[in-house]
């Protein structure tokens, strides 16, 4: 349909498309929710108009989004694993999904959904790598050789060796890139501008595997760095992104842990998004939940980038990106995730 008021249709026209690659995602988006927002500022007489089409849009963005789920649940699933036989004539064999019917894994929809929250909140985002080397994950990381927090992070290494005679390293988190990071970035300082990106990428560890862990995750790191920095900031700044998030009010706290990149450092919990702190199985009827590691950026992990730590203070997190999608559709099992099971992911077309 066509909508009267100009930035409503623009947006129409936009989200509309989206909402075939990205299904329910569109109801989410930041573009929808500001015209909420903006209905909200309108004087009374303008805001009946606004508000009918605005409401009209978000109904015909659930069609599509509906019409899109069910096209998707009256596919047959099959068994992408089971061997070929191409003694079967083409018509009597498993159709795979036609590419049109695609969607995007979950986890690509909720980390835009997340590097657009922070993009708000003026964080950049810089990808990290997937084979890194041993100054990376650890040396700019003030973790001295020969140090035993080494040993917490036990992760896979290539025979090739690197022109310091080191193995290559799969990260086994994205703290890797903190050193680059901060170099890339301290012009900002200088220009009176705080340096603050967060990261996502894949990590890898060498776990036991099971419900809760995998070899392969995901996680997201966070980087912030100016004058006169404190905890404060690091709690509220992750308050607010967890409060966007999962569009909720979320209570935070925190307590002393060890990493050498940090000092303080600490360990983060929110109160269960699912049962407000009431006690549920995905918080082990506790009403916290305990997330990731975070802290104040090490003095050396800032000297070893060239920034003067008696100038500059600054905050850096990781968390695990599988976890918060985990408590936000309440998936049980982290292995979904790799698995490529098509009954799970077209849970979230
Ligand atoms: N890299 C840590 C891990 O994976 C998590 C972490 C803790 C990241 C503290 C940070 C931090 O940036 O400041 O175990």
């Amino acid at each position: 349909m066509g909508y009267q008021n100009s930035q409503i249709a623009e947006v129409a026209k936009a989200l509309k498309a989206r909402a075939k690659t990205e299904g329910s995602a569109v109801l989410r988006s930041t573009e929808l929710k500001a015209l909420f927002d903006e209905l909200k500022t309108l004087p009374p007489k303008q805001r009946g108009s606004f508000g009918k089409e605005v409401n009209l849009l978000k109904q015909e963005l659930q069609e599509i989004v509906d019409s899109k789920q069910s096209t998707v649940d009256s596919l047959r699933p099959i068994d992408a694993t089971a061997p070929f036989d191409l003694n079967v004539p083409p018509d009597k064999r498993s159709s795979l999904l036609p590419s049109e019917t695609g969607s995007q894994h979950p986890l690509t929809t909720e980390l835009k959904f997340i590097i657009d929250i922070f993009g708000r909140m003026g964080f950049e985002a810089v990808e990290s790598r997937q084979l890194d080397d041993d100054y990376h994950m650890f040396t700019s990381l003030n973790f001295p050789e020969g140090h035993p927090a080494r040993d917490d992070y036990d992760t896979f290494v290539t025979v090739e060796k690197d022109k310091n005679d080191r193995p290559f390293v799969a990260p086994a988190h994205t703290s890797t890139m903190q050193n680059r990071v901060l170099k890339k970035y301290s012009k900002n300082l200088k220009d009176g501008k705080p340096i603050a990106v967060v990261i996502p990428g894949r990590t890898f560890r060498n776990e036991d595997v099971d419900a809760r862990h995998d070899h392969t995750f995901h996680q997201v790191e966070g980087v912030y760095v100016d004058k006169g920095i404190h905890a404060g900031h690091l709690m509220a700044t992750f308050k607010a992104f967890l409060e966007e998030y999962y569009a909720q009010e979320i209570e935070v706290k925190s307590q002393p842990f060890y990493f050498p990149f940090t000092e303080p450092s600490f360990e983060f919990a929110l109160s269960c998004p699912f049962c407000q702190k009431k006690g549920c199985n995905i918080c082990s009827y506790s009403g916290w939940i305990e997330l990731m590691g975070m802290g104040m950026i090490h003095p050396n992990v800032l000297k070893m980038a060239d920034i003067d730590p008696n100038e500059y203070t600054g905050f850096a997190w990781g968390f695990g990106l599988e976890r918060l999608v985990m408590m936000k559709y309440e998936i049980e099992d982290i292995r979904h995730f790799e698995s490529g099971k098509l009954e799970f992911l077209r849970q979230f077309v």
